[in-house]
């Protein structure tokens, strides 16, 4: 355990946006604690990075109680953390009743509880020391409750939720919480939903963005004192257009 370091844990380290904010993290940190369940993808990024950062790879799964475990254990020994971004989901696609449910709590596991334990796990040291960042990866999904993702969207909407009453709760800390919301972004996320039905073909290409810039809005507005982070002004009016929805609902 080492105070002078910068440290921090990112989950679902392996591709996309967890693998881009090790990157972009390197230039901030010492020591970054990378979890998945790829260890040789992670293997790979430590290898990338290692003239910049020191790189832990974690194999965990974090639908497990053991991987959860594995990774709180990591935290003890690494850490305390300066920055812990809960990065690690991915989706189904389809309607509710015609998935199997399997799937449906696999995601509430992995984007609610896995993401809640670590914060959990993390805020102490972080109060005791005033200081630290905590990122959770939500989607613009939170925003637009939509046939098909009715789970996804769900339990990102949870992490909005979790990320402003924690923040609120945690004022005055030195401690910032963000929820970022990308939109469509080029990684590895709809790989799986496209042999469900997605069609991608169907999002103009002025939808989405690249990983890097989604990962660099996120880590700029950092000291903002924003929670709520939707990178790219298209997503920006589509999120508000979701939550006039939901007043038109009321
Ligand atoms: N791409 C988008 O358009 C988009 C938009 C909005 C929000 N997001 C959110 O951004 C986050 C990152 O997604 P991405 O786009 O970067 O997708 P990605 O390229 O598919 O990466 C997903 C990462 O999550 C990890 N992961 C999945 N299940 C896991 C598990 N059970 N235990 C540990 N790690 C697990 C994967 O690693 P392993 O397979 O090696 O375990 C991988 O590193 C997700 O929370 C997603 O919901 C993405």
């Amino acid at each position: 355990m080492s105070d002078q370091k910068v440290t921090a844990l990112v989950t679902g380290a392996s591709a996309g946006l967890g693998a881009e904010f090790c990157r972009q993290l390197a230039d901030r940190c010492d020591v970054i604690i990378a979890v998945a369940r790829r260890a040789e993808r992670l293997q790979a990024l430590r290898s990338e990075l290692a003239d910049r950062v020191e790189l832990h790879p974690i194999e965990a799964d974090l639908n497990s109680v053991e991987g959860v475990a594995r990774t709180m254990e990591a935290m003890r020994q690494l850490g305390p953390v300066d920055y812990l971004v809960n990065n690690a989901g991915f989706s189904t696609y389809g309607y509710f009743a015609d998935l199997d449910i399997d799937g449906s709590r696999d995601m509430v596991s992995l984007h609610i509880d896995a993401s809640m334990t670590l914060c959990r796990a993390a805020v102490p040291f972080m109060r005791e020391r005033g200081r630290g960042y905590i990122i959770n990866l939500s989607s613009i999904g939170a925003f637009l409750p939509g046939k098909g993702l009715a789970v996804y969207g769900a339990s990102k909407a949870f992490l909005n939720f979790f990320s402003l009453a924690l923040q609120a709760e945690l004022e005055g800390t030195g401690i910032e919480v963000q929820a970022l919301c990308p939109g469509y972004t080029h990684t590895e996320f709809h790989q799986e939903i496209e042999q469900q039905g997605f069609d991608k073909s169907l999002i103009p290409a002025g939808m989405w963005m690249q990983a890097d810039a989604v990962v660099a809005a996120s880590l700029a507005a950092l000291g903002s004192g924003k929670v709520l982070v939707v990178p790219g002004e298209q997503n920006l009016k589509l999120a508000r257009a979701g939550c006039q929805q939901l007043l038109d609902a009321l």
